[in-house]
């Protein structure tokens, strides 16, 4: 098993390129399923998750290449359209291959995710989405969908994401025109329209309510550099809002993480969002100050994959800050590992309310999700003392070493077998 040990205490300083995002890369391979013709793509960030897709493409029959941050995918040779029981469970996200197997052979036959570290993981709007293209769906043992998606309207009772993608790529492979109306607005469904678009799709609308898609377009091969992870970004911005100093992160958009940057402006820090990076400075001296309330919400609203690293951060600071976890019902598994750091925290439900403490201690934690990983990091960071982190199971789905970033940000950590 491996550990991270970080010492907090040293202010973080220095520039770090952010990598490729986990939430866009996975829809996009599950896309290159739909080329007739080899597919390159950059920026691919080398992730646990990212393993599961290319496992879930191979078994499937494509080719798969992986150098370095570029992944080639070939699914001309392609004929499965089955993923196991254990692909299914190795990943939560391995549903966004429904929409791409019906498209490209008229079936579908997978597990059901079940839950995961975050609650209950229901997929009845992904289903829905796909009945509204024509499909029909079997929910006896595991789910198995058939027919050739047709044009249709797809109504989302809720902006999912990932039901979102789901309904896109299902409509290039249909018949006729597709409408999404209640789309999410999330900028990895803008990524995922550029990609499907660069290959001769004819998509429209991602980053409104309301998605167009003409399908039946026959798909070429193509090349594509994804996008940067805002979430990594913002995990590393919390990181040095709770350990002080300076740091810049270029590769992200700003605007894509507007409401976490005015949290941290709020808590006082100074935020400097440019084009080409965003900075952010907090001199160890100056203690953050708690904010109005967090409640986390569908883009562009505050995303629920930043709520614990910025609650870490918070959890040292003078005054309150009220957390309210709207997206997920169990996002609090980070709070008892933080008040073992000292941190003076109440759940109720979907509410955290965070009395500022004047420093957290290093302490022995555990992972118990993705974000909640990346969060007691940060924690660590700006604690007094050594911080023995476990559970890096998760932290490896969706952070590209981790202890990598933070060392070049001057951080002392290191990871261990133990
Ligand atoms: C994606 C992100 C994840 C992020 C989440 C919310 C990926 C790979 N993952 O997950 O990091 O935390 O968006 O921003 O992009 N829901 C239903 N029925 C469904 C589908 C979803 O009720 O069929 C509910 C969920 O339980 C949740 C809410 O809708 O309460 C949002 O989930 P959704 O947007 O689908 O999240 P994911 O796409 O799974």
């Amino acid at each position: 098993m491996s550990v991270m040990y970080l010492r907090g205490g040293t202010p973080l300083e220095g520039e770090l390129a952010v990598h490729g995002a986990k939430n866009s890369v996975l829809p996009i391979l599950a896309a290159c399923l739909l080329a007739r013709g080899p597919v390159t793509l950059h920026n691919c960030p080398r992730l646990t998750d990212v393993t599961a897709a290319l496992g879930i493409l191979r078994h499937l029959g494509c080719r798969v290449e992986q150098e370095g941050h570029t992944i080639t995918v070939d699914s001309t040779g392609a004929s499965g359209s089955a993923v196991s029981e254990e692909q299914m469970r190795a990943m939560r996200s391995s549903i966004i291959f429904l929409g791409p197997l019906l498209a490209r052979t008229g079936e579908a036959h997978l597990t059901y995710p079940g839950g995961c570290e975050l609650g209950p993981r229901p997929i009845d709007l992904h289903l829905s989405a796909i009945r509204a293209m024509g499909c029909q769906v079997s929910e006896d043992r595991g789910i198995h969908c058939q027919g050739r998606p047709r044009g249709g309207e797809v109504q989302l009772a809720l902006p999912s994401v990932g039901a979102t993608e789901n309904a896109m790529l299902c409509a290039v492979g249909a018949t006729g025109t597709t409408t999404i109306a209640n789309a999410a607005r999330e900028p990895e469904i803008g990524d995922l329209q550029d990609f499907l678009n660069s290959l001769g799709a004819r998509v429209q609308g991602a980053g409104s309510s309301a998605i167009t898609i003409e399908g039946g377009r026959e798909l070429s091969g193509g090349e594509l550099t994804v996008m940067g992870d805002r979430i990594v970004a913002a995990t590393l911005l919390s990181a040095a809002a709770s350990a002080g100093g300076k740091v810049r992160l270029s590769g992200v958009d700003w605007r894509h993480l507007a409401t976490v940057l005015s949290v941290f402006h709020q808590a006082g820090c100074r935020v400097e969002s440019k084009l080409e990076y965003v900075e952010l400075e907090r001199g160890r001296e100056v203690p953050l100050k708690g904010v109005p309330t967090i409640r986390t919400a569908p883009y562009p609203g505050f995303p629920t994959d930043a709520q614990a690293p910025v609650m870490a951060a918070l959890a040292a600071s003078q005054g309150c800050t009220l957390f309210v976890e709207t997206m997920f019902d169990s996002r609090y598994r980070h709070v008892p590992e933080l008040i073992r750091m000292g941190a003076d925290i109440t759940t109720e439900g979907r509410v955290a309310l965070v009395r500022g403490v004047e420093r957290l201690h290093g302490a022995r934690v555990e992972a118990a999700d993705l974000r909640g990983g990346g969060a007691l990091a940060a924690a660590a960071l700006g604690a007094e003392g050594t911080t023995v982190l476990s559970g890096l199971n998760h932290i490896d789905r969706g952070y590209e070493g981790l202890e990598k970033m933070l060392q070049c940000l001057g951080a002392s950590v290191e990871r261990r077998e133990v």
